[in-house]
């Protein structure tokens, strides 16, 4: 019998929806064929955005959507993606496959995606290849509401009103794709292009996003921290500070040269993958401590706009479109990931995870005209109740599994919050290949009315697949209520399992 303690008096602080924030990138079928087909496609789509993706990504409440990268992003000529499509520049896309890119889906295109799904928008921009003018000219086009060059070149393609740019990035992985750097010129470049990023609307804050660390650079974080936290004569800054600075860590099951199989794997691969899932809470205390030296007041979020597992492609697949499948094990991963991110939700804002479609960690994937869901959709299908609910103090005893002394994770992985409507939601992930556990849930002393469950479980190689997409899906979970204030129930190996208590 494992202990799960709530306190529900105890109330730790606000989740960010953003946690559950998504990225897509112009990389292989992640845009086109993922979530854009253009407007003449038989692939029933509205403006040519996938009706099916877009009614799935509604039902999970897709809070915000990172775009267009990525290593795409510093590369990216913003002016190349507006206007009559037939003449918009092609380019190579260098960083994924040296496909031609069309750029048939820009500004435009994103932002009415982001308006079908109803959520918050976050474009990257390029300083790699960039320049200030053209980082500071596509802010003016998306945002400026008046006379004005960009305004009135954005009102001649057809949009008379603004956009909402919510957050912006200054560059990505500045200190790799981006561009090579060492922090310190990266830190003057921030300082100079985010100068140009101009919030018109003064109604509109445009967060910027600083690029930050790949994992454990700990130096990185130090620097543009130390040289860029605060900068002075920013009058149009709202708080004078940064407001983010991202963070970029994948999970691969053994390394850069051999990822590893997505869905072809044993117990031993299950728990490496498991384990270094679990170095993104060492990662984000660690970095969250040198932002809390620059910044006390808890200004600046953690953006960790790049997460997820990245395996070796599927076989017969483009290895630079970085198409993998999905199974139980993801969703485990996913589950791990969303529990920290909400225990330090002091400090982490926003979470990416990589990428929104048929790219690395998808929660969809596509072909032709089929879609189906993944495991890690189903995960955030189950965690959206925690998106703006308040965090509450939890605690589950664990035991250590595992197969080998350096993969060894804890059996069990939660994390609590409390709904606006006053509901309870606990989310708990069994990393068990082999055991199941009984749990004995104490509210200490307050008194439950209803627990309502459900639950994501399987085979650990389990998955969806267009011939069988209905093989994973969430299930209804009996739980029940012991002297008044504590649930017991069994949590099966390989699974995650969502209560809703109403106290
Ligand atoms: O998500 C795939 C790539 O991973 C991104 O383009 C880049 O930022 C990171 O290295």
């Amino acid at each position: 019998m494992f202990k799960l303690v709530i306190d529900p008096q105890k109330e730790l602080g606000h989740i960010a929806p953003e946690i559950q924030g998504h990225f897509s990138e112009h990389l292989g079928r992640c845009i086109y064929g993922g979530v854009y087909v253009g407007e003449n496609s038989e692939i029933p789509n509205t403006n040519g955005m996938r009706n099916d993706v877009v009614e799935a990504l509604k039902q999970i409440k897709v809070p915000v959507l990172r775009w267009p990268g990525g290593c795409f992003a510093d590369e990216y000529h913003w002016k190349d993606g507006i206007g009559e499509k037939s003449s918009r520049k092609k380019m190579i896309n260098t960083n994924w496959g040296g496909v031609i890119e069309d750029n048939s889906f820009g500004t435009h295109e994103y932002m009415e995606l982001c308006r079908q799904i109803g959520c918050k928008t976050y474009i990257n921009g390029n300083v790699g290849s960039g320049t200030v003018q053209e980082m500071s000219e596509w802010v003016e086009y998306m945002t400026f509401n008046g006379v004005s060059p960009m305004a009135e070149l954005r009102k001649e393609n057809g949009h008379e009103e603004p956009w909402t740019v919510d957050y912006f990035g200054i560059g990505n992985e500045n200190w790799g794709c981006g561009g090579n750097m060492v922090p310190e010129f990266y830190a003057n470049l921030f300082r100079q292009y985010q100068s140009y990023v101009k919030q018109y609307d003064p109604n509109k804050k445009i967060n910027k996003i600083a690029c930050g660390p790949n994992a454990q650079d700990y130096e990185w974080t130090e620097t543009v921290l130390n040289q860029c936290h605060k900068l002075s004569g920013s009058w149009n800054n709202a708080h004078g500070f940064m407001d983010g600075i991202s963070l970029h860590y994948y999970t691969l099951p053994y390394d850069w040269a051999k990822k590893g199989a997505a869905s072809v794997f044993n117990e031993k691969e299950w728990y490496m993958t498991l384990s270094k899932t679990l170095f993104m809470e060492e990662l984000v205390t660690k970095h969250s401590a040198i932002i809390d030296r620059y910044d006390p007041d808890h200004n600046i979020g953690l953006i960790v706009d790049e997460w997820g597992t990245w395996y070796d492609v599927e076989e017969g697949t483009n290895p630079g479109f970085l198409y993998q499948q999905n199974t139980i094990r993801d969703a485990l991963v996913a589950a791990i990931n969303l529990n920290i991110f909400n225990k330090h939700c002091d400090r982490v804002k926003m979470a990416n995870i990589a990428q929104l479609c048929n790219v690395l960690q998808s929660v969809i994937l596509t072909e032709g005209e089929k879609m189906v869901k993944t495991p890690t959709y189903f995960v955030f299908d189950m965690y959206k109740y925690h998106q703006d609910a308040t965090l509450i103090e939890s605690f589950v005893d664990t035991k250590t599994i595992g197969l080998e002394e350096q993969y060894k994770v804890p059996n069990l992985h939660e994390s609590v919050s409390k709904s606006k409507d006053g509901k309870y939601h606990i989310t708990l992930a069994n990393l068990s290949v082999e055991e199941d556990y009984e749990i004995k849930t104490d509210l200490l002393g307050n008194k439950i009315s209803v627990v309502k469950g459900e639950i994501l479980t399987g085979k650990m190689d389990d998955k969806n697949t267009f011939d069988d997409p209905d093989n994973v899906r969430i299930k209804p979970f009996e739980a029940s209520v012991e002297n008044e204030d504590k649930i017991v129930f069994t949590i099966p190996k390989n699974s995650v399992v969502h209560l809703e208590v109403e106290l």
